[in-house]
């Protein structure tokens, strides 16, 4: 579904109200925070999709990565999961089992137990996880915090709707898929921990949406705009070629439609990094409303941890005519 059918389906159903719930539907954020007495605060979230990538074992990886995100963009830390299984009884049990184990080593990977799950017979194969976690301290970051005057950090580079589009059709060689597989597994752990250390005020994670359906959630929800510079946007090497041999999944021109009526586009912003900026991204990285003493801390640290992928990509400013810029 596309953020504007979500909007719509739950408009006008009931949201639960007790003074425990501290995140919830209500507040469109990534996931639920309850707090359940003085010393436990839970954080959960439910994620399915299917095969991203032709390789169950990548999938399996992927979709758990892509499941703890969630956590991680609440500045959480998930702790146990359970799988969740749509899979057609004709196919062979083995892909399953290698779904299964490209969980499991990506839960290890992250300390978190999958202690269990719940399979149905489906026509296409699903996969993702359940997941619960806690908050270790006072703070998380909620989409509705983002403050004019902060900066905006992506920490991943975008593009893996576009390239696992074109993969799909074989219309890019097997290093840019598997470049863009590396992205979509990796843990937003690392970034996740240092964004909270370093202060961050708000986050989420960049997932169907694209870059600019993610931000213009949290921008309304925040009551700001921002302002993003086109130039500074980070593509997964291949992305362009993908883009320019016709690779552009369905959703993210979805996304872009939705998005359009609220980006003010200077002209010189190549129509590359356009589509580029709406592209339904699986297991994206983390985007950060931080001040900027906090984003120059938390840039250092993330290279010092080995994550150099991050960049500055916009500002946090005053609300506009339109929620985003793009410059
Ligand atoms: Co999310
Ligand atoms: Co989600």
């Amino acid at each position: 579904m596309g953020p504007g059918d979500l909007e719509k389906t739950l408009a006008g159903l009931p949201v639960p109200e007790d003074p425990r719930i501290i995140a919830g539907n209500h507040f469109s954020d990534d996931a639920a925070i309850f707090k359940l007495n003085s010393e436990t605060t839970i954080i959960q979230t439910v994620d399915f999709f299917p095969p991203v990538v032709d390789d169950p074992y990548h999938y399996g990886a992927i979709a758990a990565a892509n499941s703890l995100s969630d956590i991680y963009a609440m500045g959480g830390r998930p702790v146990t999961a359970l799988n969740i299984v749509g899979f057609p009884p004709e196919l062979d049990l083995e892909i399953l089992r290698e779904i299964l184990r490209g969980a499991l080593d990506k839960a290890q990977e992250a300390g978190v137990f999958i202690l269990g799950g719940h399979s149905v017979k489906d026509h296409e194969i699903k996969f993702g996880l359940a997941v619960t976690g806690i908050l270790t301290g006072e703070s998380f970051t909620p989409e509705s915090r983002a403050r004019a005057g902060d900066l905006l950090v992506l920490t991943k580079p975008l593009g893996t709707g576009i390239i696992t589009t074109g993969c799909k059709k074989e219309l890019v060689d097997a290093d840019v898929c598997n470049r863009a597989v590396a992205v979509m597994s990796e843990l937003n752990d690392v970034a996740s921990r240092l964004m909270m250390k370093s202060g961050a005020r708000s986050a989420t994670d960049v997932t169907g949406f694209g870059l600019l359906g993610h931000a213009l959630r949290m921008a309304r929800a925040s009551g700001v705009g921002m302002t993003f510079d086109s130039r500074q946007i980070p593509l997964i090497e291949g992305a362009t070629e993908a883009l320019k041999k016709g690779a552009y999944p369905g959703g993210s021109s979805a996304n872009r439609a939705y998005v359009e009526p609220h980006v003010t586009w200077s002209p010189e912003v190549p129509e590359n990094i356009r589509k580029v900026m709406a592209d339904a991204q699986t297991s994206g990285g983390l985007l950060i409303s931080i001040s900027p003493s906090g984003a120059d801390d938390l840039l250092k640290s993330l290279a010092s941890a080995g994550h150099s992928g991050a960049v500055i990509v916009g500002k946090v400013t005053p609300p506009g005519k339109t929620f985003l810029m793009v410059e």
